[in-house]
This record gives C-alpha cells, structure tokens and sequence, in this order.
C-alpha cells in the first residue's frame, strides 16, 4: 500500500485514485444532465432517456458516498483538529438527504417515462434536479474545501 504523507495526515493512495476515477464518472453524468438541460426545452426532452440518465447518476451517487464514507477524508490513525472532524461529521450526514433527494427525482422521473396519470410534468422534475444539484455542489465545495484546509495547516501553508 502506498501512502502519501503529509506532516500528520495520511492520504492512501489507492484511495486517491479510485476517489478519482469515481470523481471522473461523476462529473462526467453531472455535465451530461446540464447539457440536456442547457440545450432541450422541457417538451423536448425524452423523459425515458432523462430517467435512465438520472438513474445512472443516482447509482452513481451512490458509490461515490459510499467511498467517502468507508474512508473517510482523512486516515483514521491520524489527529484531526476536532473542528475539522465535526465539519466532516456535518458534511458527511448530508449524505443520505441527498441520496434520498436523487431517489425521489429518479421516481418522479420514471413514473413521467412509464405514463403513470399523477405523474410530476417535466419541468418540476427540471426544477428539483437543479435545486439539488445546486446542493449538490455546495456540499461537494464544502468538502474540498476541509480537505483543503486540513492539508494546509498539516503542512504549515497559511497563516
Ligand atoms: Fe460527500
């Protein structure tokens, strides 16, 4: 096992890596929703293909906290200054509303797809997927941001 140290904290590196690939497909199911979202008007958008889109996105999601979660951001063997671990304690508790969020938009999603009567229009899913994913990538900064934070003043960059 390789590990990268830095002053007090320990990255793996195998960590890192798969927190890259999964990073890669993240992002990459994330820019393929806004296109179809920057370029369609709602009527225009293939509710089947959007709900199997949302759906990818949503196992992705998945995966991607799941990671987080069994690794942590930092090594479990190091000191953390306690209000680093709380932030990481907060941002990792919105974990499950947003999975739970992307879970009920892919419902809403499919039921438009499959016809059902009381199915939500497409342009209040649209809505609720942009207001999540706003949420999104507030949590997602707030992350880079600790482990930004955390490596700084590991390695006595700043103040
Ligand atoms: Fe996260």
């Amino acid at each position: 096992m390789t590990l990268i140290r830095t002053g007090m904290l320990t990255v793996n590196a195998a960590f890192l890596q798969d927190l890259k690939d999964d990073n890669v497909h993240l992002r990459e199911l994330l820019a393929t929703v806004n296109d179809v979202l920057s370029h369609a008007s709602y009527r225009s958008i293939h509710a089947g293909a959007f709900a199997e889109l949302l759906s990818g996105l949503r196992d992705q999601l998945a995966t991607h906290f799941t990671l987080e979660e069994c690794f942590g951001y930092f090594d479990d063997a190091v000191e953390v200054a306690s209000r680093f671990s709380t932030q990481a304690d907060i941002l990792q508790a919105q974990h499950a509303s947003l999975f739970s969020e992307i879970c009920e938009i892919v419902d809403e999603a499919e039921c438009l797809a499959y016809g059902e009567p009381n199915a939500c229009p497409m342009s209040l899913i649209v809505e609720r997927y942009r207001l999540f994913h706003r949420v999104l990538e507030a949590h997602e900064n707030g992350e880079r941001e600790l482990i930004m934070a955390a490596l700084n003043e590991d390695i006595g960059v700043g103040d």
